[in-house]
């Protein structure tokens, strides 16, 4: 049986952290994105499906890096309080904006001290996917607070997510590869 190595011991602590992270915000989002079909933010609704599967891709990614460094996944559920579609996008930015301000750099910067390329790599990937959710969580609370009916927050739309990453663009070919991990644009999901 893998043993952990002293020397990946607080790694393997923090990938399961961020592993319960996304793995909640997976199941948080899509909790979320009924809540916003149900408001008649449909355009809202398809933003927090595509943040949820970028999430259950980073939960993919760190916990294949716990196995390969011989720790074991456990996930705990959280409840999940549904509020409003614009509070609940709050509470999103809130989520995604202590991950890429807080708990990746953190945790960035241990794996570098122990040299884990692995588990620097899946932490860099998640936060640099973090960063364009919080961007239109941003975009997505400006337009539910301006009421403007025309809004994209208001209509079923697309959302691409690169399926090694999770990064997350509005934009259909916004790029030739993905800017975080190079994957070719052509393989992104297309989430509405
Ligand atoms: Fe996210
Ligand atoms: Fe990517």
């Amino acid at each position: 049986m893998a043993e952990i190595a002293a020397e990946n011991a607080v790694t393997v602590q923090n990938l399961l952290s961020a592993l319960e992270g996304e793995s909640n915000a997976n199941a948080k989002y899509n909790a979320f994105a009924t809540k916003a079909e149900a408001d008649g933010l449909r355009g809202a609704a398809s933003l927090f499906r595509a943040a949820a599967r970028a999430e259950q891709i980073h939960a993919t990614n760190h916990a294949r890096v716990i196995v390969q460094l011989g720790g074991k996944v456990a996930i705990k559920i959280h409840e999940i309080e549904v509020g409003s579609t614009l509070e609940n996008l709050k509470t999103a930015l809130a989520g995604e904006q202590y991950e890429v301000a807080t708990m990746y750099p953190e945790f960035i910067a241990e794996a570098t001290a122990h040299n884990n390329a692995a588990a620097i790599r899946t932490f860099h990937g998640a936060m640099e996917a973090e960063k364009t959710h919080a961007r239109l969580y941003a975009e997505a609370i400006a337009l539910v607070e301006s009421g403007a009916k025309d809004a994209w927050t208001s209509k079923l739309r697309d959302f691409f997510v690169c399926p090694v990453c999770g990064y997350t663009s509005e934009t259909p070919n916004e790029h030739d590869r993905c800017p975080v991990c190079n994957a070719p644009w052509s393989k992104f999901e297309v989430i509405h």
